[in-house]
């Protein structure tokens, strides 16, 4: 059965030219990357059990390393290169947190995370620190869990007393936040299952992609713990950090594949700096003003549709074709520059096959 979907879709204008703003890499990998723990046994260990400090900014950014390190012998489908683990993107999310300031103490009560005081601190009380904790240490606690820490390590988060809120072991995640939990355990246990699998290589990405994408937008879903914490910033900061997160219901729909090299292109119009009310945006640059120009015209064309938009976005990427073009329509949305110069109301027939549907 042929089915064909429609998606409006509006392109936008924009004139930038490309060049790295926010600063995301140091030699090529994620910043102070050469700094963090290259085997488990760098992080701290007390009676036997793992305890990251995932409030530090050093250990967080080990608890990525560890686990690109752990299944990159299992990514098979989706490259050979070291630098084609998805989990790259989330380490360079992790490292434009930093270096724009949004790990920083935004109440002013700490000098948490600020030049001025303990710059590897991560707040508690910051909203991106929060909302990175979903995407850090709770698959950092399931791929423990499905041993790829090696057999048997336990591990417990540490976590000052403003924080108790938050999970930190195995299964006081699972109990909180199963529906994440779950989804990352599926990922890390369709890595070892692809392995085995008969399917031709784009499907397999395709399907581990997917499985990649449900759990981080699981983690995002159970995030919304961190809302209260919102409070500490300006609307224009607040705003863009509401579209940022509804863009991933974008790129999680054409299933990314966030290595090393794609994050950065996304990653690095990124705004550099945390945004205040102030309408001073001259200090951005041109690529930054576009990126939160595109952000937030998604979000608003999409609460003008009430949700259309999204929805029609998804289900037009239902085949392994229709993500790959997706992916492409996305990258050419957010960094080319020649893309419509003008505002178009373009319509884009996707032709998916019931059966290819996954
Ligand atoms: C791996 O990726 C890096 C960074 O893009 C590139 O320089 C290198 O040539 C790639 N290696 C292989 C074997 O493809
Ligand atoms: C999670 O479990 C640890 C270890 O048992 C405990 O110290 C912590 O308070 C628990 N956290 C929550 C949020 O329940």
């Amino acid at each position: 059965v042929q089915c064909v979907y429609i998606l409006g879709c509006l392109l936008l204008a924009g004139t930038v030219s490309l060049g790295s703003t926010a600063e995301i890499l140091e030699n090529g990998l994620p910043i102070l990357w050469a700094q963090t723990a290259s085997q488990v046994s760098d992080l701290p260990i007390q009676n036997g059990i793992l305890t990251p400090n995932p409030w530090n900014f050093l250990h967080r950014m080990s608890l990525y390393r560890l686990v690109i390190v752990a299944t990159d012998p299992f990514k098979g489908s989706l490259g050979t290169n070291t630098t084609d683990s998805p989990l790259w993107g989330l380490a360079l999310q992790l490292g434009w947190m930093l270096t724009s300031g949004r790990l920083a103490d935004p109440t002013g009560a700490t000098t948490c995370g600020l030049q001025t005081g303990d710059t590897s601190c991560i707040s508690t009380q910051s909203w991106w620190g929060c909302i990175n904790y979903f995407v850090s240490a709770l698959p950092f606690l399931s791929g423990a869990q499905q041993g790829f820490m090696g057999p048997e390590v336990q591990v417990r988060m540490q976590v000052p007393a403003d924080a108790e809120d938050l999970c930190t072991t195995y299964a006081n995640c699972t109990a909180l936040y199963p529906d994440a939990m779950s989804k990352w355990n599926a990922f890390f246990q369709g890595l070892k299952a692809a392995m085995e699998s008969p399917l031709p290589d784009n499907e397999k990405k395709d399907y581990l992609l997917g499985l990649y994408w449900t759990a981080q937008m699981a983690s995002i879903y159970a995030s919304a713990a961190c809302n209260a914490r919102q409070s500490h910033y300006s609307s224009a900061e607040v705003s863009f950090a509401n579209n940022w997160l509804h863009s991933a219901e974008y790129v999680s729909a054409v299933r990314f594949h966030s290595s090393l090299e794609k994050s950065v292109l996304f990653l690095s119009p990124l705004p550099s700096r945390v945004l205040q009310d102030a309408p001073n945006t001259a200090d951005l640059s041109q690529e930054e003003t576009h990126t939160l120009y595109i952000f937030s015209w998604m979000n608003s064309i999409d609460t003008l549709l009430g949700g259309t938009l999204i929805r029609a976005w998804r289900s037009a990427m239902c085949s392994v074709d229709a993500r790959e073009k997706g992916r492409e329509m996305l990258e050419q949305l957010v960094l080319n520059p020649s893309f419509p110069t003008s505002t178009v109301f373009s319509l884009i027939t996707m032709t998916c096959s019931a059966q290819s549907t996954t």
